[in-house]
Formats: C-alpha cells, sequence, structure tokens
C-alpha cells in the first residue's frame, strides 16, 4: 500500500502541471467590443505548436509570420508556421472567401463610419478545446484579431536557451470591430525630422493600437522635407535651418546647430510599403498656402514681397505665405502635388490651409489683381482673401480629384467657403467639424484640447520634458472625448463625422523617446475613443488595463510616461 503511494504520488509528479503557467487576459487596450470568456477552461499554448493558414494569400502568410514573432516576443513561446493545417494550435480563416462550399464575391460592404473606402475590420477570435481560431472577412481583421491575442498574451520572462512555460487561455469567444473607420496619428517631421527607422517604429506602435490612418507633416516653415525631382533644391536647400530656437517657447536662445534632413522618393515608398503591411495608410500633408517658408526660401518669387525668405529658425505662424495672384504658384503646387500623388498612394491628401495670415495678400497688387481678376468680394461671412484661398483650394482640388484623390484640409478652410467635396480636420476644438457636418462634409475631429500631445500630460509640468505650454491634455482628458456631439448634430450629420486623430507636433519633441513618451500611453486612451462606444468607455477601468499595455511597451522597449492622470 505504502509502495503503492508513492508510485502514484510519483505519477501525479510527472504528469501534474509543472510549470507556472501564466494566463492570458481578454481585458486589453482597446477593449474588444463583446467578450465571452468561459474561465472555467483552458486551452495550453505550448511550445512547439502550430500557426496554420491559407498558403495562397501573402497576406495571411505575413500575418502568422507576425504572430509568431509576437508570441515569441512576448511569452517566449516558438510556434511554427504550418500552412493548411486543421491541426495547428492557431488557425487563421478568412470566412468571406467561401461559403457553403462556394466562393462569395469579396466583402465591399461599408457602415455609416466605414465610409473612407476601407474593408471592414471586423474579426472574431475564439478560443477552444481544438485551439485557437482568428476568423475574418478580410486580411485585416485577421491582423486586428493578430494583435488582440498578441496583448492578451502575458508578457512572461524570458530564457533564450530554455522552453518557455505553456501559457493557459481560457475560453472564450470575442467579436470586435471598430467605431470609427479613421483612426488617424500625426507626426510633424518638419520641425524636427526622425528617421525612416523610427518612422517604422512609431507605425509598429500604431498597429499595436489598432490606428490606420499616418498624417504625415512633412512640410513647414521650419523645413520642407518632401524630395521634389521637377525641383531638386527644395528638399536640399529648403530642409535644413541654419539653427533652431531653444527652451520654453520662442526664448530667443538658439543651439547655433544645422537642422536638416528630408526624404527621398524613395524612402517614401519604403515607407508607404511599410505602413500598408500592417493596415496602416500614409496620408501625407503638404502645408498651404501658408507654412511654406521651407519652400519660398528656395523659390523667393513665389512670395508677395520675393524675399529673402530664411527658413525658419523659431516656430509660431509666419506672415510670409505664398503669394495667392503670381500664376507660379499653382504651377508649382500642381507639379509638387503630382510627384507626391505618384509616390503615395493614398485615397486622401491633406493640403493644410491653416494659419494662413492675409497681411501680405491685402497689400499685394498680384493678390488684389487676382481677386478683382475673380470678382471676389467681402461677404459678413468671408473676406475676399479667405476667398482667395478657397479659389486656391479649389485648383488644387480639382487636380487632386482628377487622380482619383480627396482634399482634406484643417478647419481654416471654412473660412473662405468649402470647396465641393474637401473633408475638414477639425483642430481648433470641434466647432469647424460641426459646422463642415452640417454641411454636409466630412469630417476628421482633432480638437487640440483632447488631441495634441505636443502638450503635457501631467499637471506637474516639471515632471516632464519640455514640451508645448499652456493646457494639459490628460489621459483622462483624451480618453473623455466624444467626437459625435450629439446635441449639436442630427443622426445624418453624425454620419460625416468618419473619425478621430491624435497630433504629435514636434517643434519642442527632437528624439524618438521623447515622440514615445509623448505618445504614450495617451494612444491607448485614444484608441478606445477610436475603437469603443460611449457605453463602453470607462476611463477607471482603462486604468486597471493599462499595466499590462505598458509591459508589453518595455518589453518592444519604447518609452512612455508611467504616471497616468
Ligand atoms: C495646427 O495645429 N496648426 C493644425
Ligand atoms: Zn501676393
Amino acid at each position: 500500500m505504502k509502495r503503492l503511494t508513492l508510485f502514484l504520488l510519483v505519477l501525479t509528479a510527472l504528469t501534474s502541471v509543472n510549470y507556472a503557467a501564466q494566463r492570458a487576459d481578454y481585458r486589453i487596450i482597446p477593449l474588444p467590443k463583446s467578450v465571452e470568456a468561459d474561465t472555467t477552461h483552458v486551452f495550453l499554448l505550448k511550445d512547439n505548436m502550430a500557426i496554420s493558414y491559407d498558403a495562397t494569400k501573402p497576406d495571411m502568410a505575413r500575418i502568422a509570420q507576425y504572430l509568431a514573432v509576437w508570441t515569441l516576443e512576448t511569452t517566449g513561446l516558438r510556434l511554427s508556421l504550418t500552412p493548411n493545417n486543421k491541426n495547428a494550435a492557431i488557425r487563421l480563416t478568412l470566412i468571406a472567401a467561401k461559403k457553403n462550399g462556394k466562393p462569395t464575391k469579396k466583402s465591399k460592404k461599408t457602415t455609416a463610419s466605414s465610409n473612407i473606402g476601407q474593408p471592414l475590420e471586423d474579426y472574431t477570435l475564439t478560443v477552444g478545446q481544438s485551439g485557437i481560431l482568428l476568423q475574418a472577412n478580410e486580411p485585416v481583421g485577421l491582423f486586428r484579431a493578430a494583435q488582440t491575442l498578441r496583448k492578451s498574451l502575458p508578457v512572461q520572462a524570458v530564457t533564450p536557451s530554455q522552453p518557455s512555460d505553456p501559457v493557459e487561455l481560457p475560453y472564450v469567444r470575442i467579436t470586435d470591430s471598430p467605431r470609427f473607420s479613421y483612426r488617424g496619428v500625426l507626426l510633424d517631421c518638419s520641425r524636427h525630422f526622425f528617421s525612416v527607422d523610427f518612422i517604422k517604429q512609431y507605425l509598429d506602435v500604431m498597429a499595436l493600437h489598432g490606428s490606420n490612418q499616418f498624417h504625415w507633416h512633412i512640410t513647414d516653415d521650419q523645413g520642407w522635407r518632401f524630395e521634389v525631382k521637377a525641383y531638386p533644391k527644395l528638399a536640399w536647400e529648403g530642409s535644413v535651418r541654419e539653427q533652431t530656437v531653444i527652451g520654453p517657447g520662442n526664448s530667443g536662445i538658439y543651439d547655433g546647430q544645422p537642422h536638416g534632413g528630408y526624404y527621398t522618393q524613395e524612402d517614401c515608398r519604403e515607407i508607404v510599403r511599410y505602413a500598408a503591411e500592417r493596415y496602416i495608410n500614409v496620408i501625407p500633408e503638404i502645408d498651404l498656402p501658408g507654412h511654406m517658408m521651407g519652400a519660398l526660401h528656395v523659390f523667393p518669387n513665389l512670395g508677395c514681397k520675393g524675399g529673402p525668405y530664411p527658413v525658419m529658425t523659431r516656430w509660431g505662424v509666419c506672415r510670409d505665405v505664398l503669394c495667392g495672384g503670381n500664376p507660379e504658384t499653382l504651377v508649382f503646387l500642381k507639379k509638387v502635388l503630382g510627384e507626391l500623388c505618384d509616390v503615395f498612394p493614398s485615397k486622401f491628401i491633406h493640403i493644410g490651409g491653416d494659419e494662413c495670415p492675409k497681411d501680405r495678400w491685402r497689400e499685394c497688387p498680384k493678390c488684389q489683381a487676382k481677386i478683382q481678376e475673380l470678382g471676389l468680394k467681402a461677404t459678413e461671412k468671408h473676406s475676399a482673401e479667405d476667398q482667395l484661398q478657397t479659389y486656391i483650394n479649389r485648383e488644387v482640388e480639382h487636380f487632386l480629384n482628377e487622380r482619383g484623390r480627396d482634399l482634406i484640409g484643417w478647419d481654416e478652410i471654412l473660412a473662405g467657403g468649402l470647396t465641393e467635396g474637401s473633408i475638414v480636420m477639425s483642430w481648433r476644438g470641434t466647432k469647424g467639424g460641426i459646422e463642415a457636418a452640417k454641411q454636409h462634409h466630412r469630417v476628421i475631429m482633432s480638437p487640440n484640447v483632447f488631441a495634441y500631445i505636443d502638450h503635457p500630460q501631467l499637471k506637474d509640468v516639471a515632471k516632464q520634458p519640455r514640451t508645448t505650454g499652456s493646457y494639459i491634455v490628460s489621459c483622462s482628458k483624451m480618453y473623455s472625448f466624444e467626437p459625435v456631439i450629439p446635441e449639436e448634430l442630427t443622426d445624418a450629420e453624425r454620419d460625416y463625422i468618419l473619425g478621430v486623430q491624435t497630433n504629435l507636433w514636434t517643434e519642442h519633441v527632437a528624439y524618438p523617446e521623447h515622440a514615445f513618451y509623448q505618445l504614450l500611453p495617451r494612444l491607448g486612451a485614444m484608441s478606445e475613443v477610436q475603437w469603443c462606444s460611449p457605453a463602453q468607455k470607462d476611463f477607471e477601468d482603462f486604468r486597471t488595463r493599462l499595466p499590462r499595455l505598458t509591459k508589453l511597451y518595455d518589453r518592444i522597449g519604447v518609452k512612455y510616461c508611467h504616471e497616468v492622470e
């Protein structure tokens, strides 16, 4: 009897769980729409298990590879890629590809808020006895499902030479789709130049949070950073400022160091390709007709006063802008935008339009002659000069439309009257967005007080690297933003709100570590504004889920603000 007990004990020790299994947790950021978990049963994900996908689909092979890399990075588990393997522990399946055994047409359906011409991103993630099943209509949905699985896994201690502990995944059925089809993040690469490698990392972090639009601000007063082959000097000379003001605001103290750098068209194509592989569209912005000192430096004849125009070395709004009456201005813009369209396949092209003072235009004979020629008359709502800006916008919009593109502009484009199909990006609060939606124009909400992450995120500004001053955009403030203003808009008008964007301006952000510190974890908060319904949102609950996401930030090696207010 004693010997039998001993035998049973040894047998139990050999066969029972002899690892410190950690559990997956599906309460991730952004929180999926529906998570139905059965925590009494678990599937055990172990070393050397397999991921299966349809080998005929290159997108699926890539997503399977991402998942293998992410699982290794997070848990240390090594998964093999075995196409078309019904017994694999993780299976990626496109459900729209086959229905009742017959192939069906590709899903083209769009919802009210997904009217930006992109495929649906819905997915389901199921864990049961036979393993983990990722299902979607389109590869992008599988990518979202793979990110959800990645974020659900525990970040485990990994010893490269040793097998890692298995992970327990409670049985679950997750169904998810984003609230808004446009989920943007801006990076200003004019005020400070950032490398292609950094931009790739930024895109990876965007993808982790389910963002799908990278608004790339590549020209401004402080540096022109897009190569235009017709005008080589534009990037060579327009990208370099002699020095940069340092300290708070425009302190008057300069670093004495030239700052430059630009993106070749090859760089841009590389970024577009890299982003597309992560289901992110790149929207380039050529800010016009203001914020043009980079270009005016090279082509002073395009300014009302003829120059000289140095590339700006301090921040703020500049009175010198492109001359609205010089026909060469439109020749220049069309050349630049033509090359831009060749490089960037994005349906949306951003033309800025913000902060264009009219001082020079009011005094310039060419601008005034153009106003006369066009018969522009000041009205109660629109000055003649604002209408001249609208004239430029209309010419540019027509040019873009001919190339199958739509124009986005900052909300200042409302000032002279909106052009026919223009999309308004509302940054000075939500007023411009509401006005545009009422005029049946599409809108992206990006109000500064909720969405500008160049501002500090903690009340105690002394704890943080220097940023743009004036107000705090805390995580909770950003989280509280409701982009579809129910008191102001009818149901039909609300459909014009395509989505939300957060913006990282970089006057005071010169290094990648600082950029990530400004971005994170606020992008987590923004991702719930972009993905979750108002009923789902709860900041205190978000806070409880955040430490698991920041562990992943630590694992992938990106900086973030460790305090949350
Ligand atoms: C802006 O922040 N000037 C769009
Ligand atoms: Zn002029």
